[in-house]
């Protein structure tokens, strides 16, 4: 089966063109197409991401995108007679909302054949609704265009089928498949979903079936690394920043003053919460410099105390809930699983308990791409073929959960 797939959800614009083949058993993918803009130079300004800014952007960049990808995938091929006026004016329906984004897909795809693809998937939730928004007009346009079955996916799903795409290079070669071994998942497993906008332990009692067990009372672990490293007078996004720095505290073993606390660690449940540390930290600032910017040292103190806190208790949380379900396959995914600590700990996890395999995405999979929808929508095809036969009225839901 092949898969055109596209996600927006936040500040990654991304299409990818992926064949997937192996069923529920043995899922296997190769990379056709796959084109990626991040849009983190245009939020540093602001520090964070602002929702009209991502969807202005999105739109600026898919149609260049859709190009890119099709021109890797050999699927380019251009075309003497266009689309129908008709045709034309449907799509243009479709994409009243999204500034400029007809005229650049009209621009891209005038003279070009419908390319090789059985169905288009996109990210419907959760995420920024304006961002969302556009990338499921665009892919409703496409679908439209090309008579093709359009799906939606939900992003954390995504992010739990980033660990099927363990490859050790980079995500843009095309023609490559991945992974050579077996790619069975022994359930049930455990997912900790850490990102920007969440922090989740799921229970997968299969493939479609997911429970959360746990998840943060307030902010996001990534959140709280990015607002730890504004305080800090770190650029955003912040977690690579404090990782720097708490690596280099580390390695060179310098000064361990600050204390921070482990939020909720012993409380009877799998919940976090992150916004008290962030304040420990805020307080640790004023009482300890006032308006005085600590030096690169004290901020080095700062950030592995931080680090250290945040491991901690997704550590004992986790472990809590491998023993509580006792769990076949953890699987760890999102942004923050780039972090290197958190990486070098869960990492150490199939030693310590025998009968477990710890699946996580290669460092180029942690952050939003396309090519993670690409893979949860081939198992929910699989899981319900309807979705192919029946159109969907995908609708933008910024809040959507896995249960
Ligand atoms: O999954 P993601 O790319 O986007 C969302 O869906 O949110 O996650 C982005 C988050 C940001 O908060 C960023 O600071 C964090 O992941 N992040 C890290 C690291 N790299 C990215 N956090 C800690 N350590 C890192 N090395
Ligand atoms: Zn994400």
């Amino acid at each position: 089966m092949r898969i055109l797939s596209i996600e927006t959800s936040c500040d990654e614009t991304a299409v990818s063109i992926v064949e997937a083949t192996g069923g529920l058993e043995n899922p296997i993918f190769s990379v056709l197409g796959n084109a990626l803009f991040s849009q983190i130079d245009i939020h540093k300004e602001f520090g964070g991401v602002f929702p009209m800014i991502a969807k202005r952007e999105h739109a600026k960049k898919l149609p260049t995108l859709l190009k890119k990808t099709l021109v890797e995938a050999d699927m380019h091929t251009l075309y003497d007679i266009s689309y129908s006026v008709k045709k034309w004016k449907e799509i243009k329906t479709i994409l009243v909302r999204e500034e400029n984004l007809y005229e650049g897909l009209k621009n891209v795809l005038e003279n070009i054949q419908k390319p090789d693809i059985d169905v288009i998937s996109v990210t419907s939730g959760p995420g920024l609704a304006p961002a969302l928004w556009v990338g499921i007009s665009f892919a409703t346009a496409l679908g439209k265009l090309w008579g093709i079955p359009v799906v939606p996916v939900n992003h954390m799903e995504g992010h739990i089928c980033s660990v099927l795409l363990n490859r050790t290079d980079k995500i843009i070669n095309p023609n490559n498949q991945f992974p050579k071994k077996q790619n069975k998942i022994q359930f049930p497993a455990i997912a900790l979903l850490i990102s920007g906008g969440h922090t989740e332990l799921v229970e997968v009692k299969n493939w479609g079936e997911y429970k959360i067990l746990g998840e943060t009372r307030d902010d996001a672990v990534g959140e709280a690394f990015d607002k730890v490293a504004r305080m800090l007078g770190l650029p955003y996004p912040g977690g690579p920043e404090i990782s720097k720095l708490a690596q280099r505290a580390r390695e060179e073993n310098l000064l361990h003053t600050a204390k921070f606390p482990r939020p909720m660690i012993h409380s009877n449940d799998f919940d976090f919460s992150f916004a008290g540390l962030k304040t420990s930290v805020l307080y640790y600032l004023r009482e300890t410099f006032g308006r005085e910017e600590p030096t690169l040292e004290q901020k080095t103190d700062i950030a592995r105390e931080f680090e250290d806190a945040v491991v901690d208790v997704l550590v004992y949380k986790t472990k809590k809930t491998l023993e509580d379900v006792n769990a076949k396959t953890l699987i760890i995914a999102g942004g923050v699983i780039a972090n290197k600590k958190l990486r070098e700990v869960f990492g150490k996890f199939e030693t310590e308990y025998t009968n477990l395999e710890v699946k996580i995405p290669t460092h180029s999979m942690t952050g939003d791409n396309a090519l993670m929808i690409a893979c949860a929508s081939y198992i929910n095809i699989l899981l319900y073929p309807e979705l192919l036969s029946k159109p969907q009225n995908i609708i933008a839901n910024g809040n959507l959960r896995l249960s």
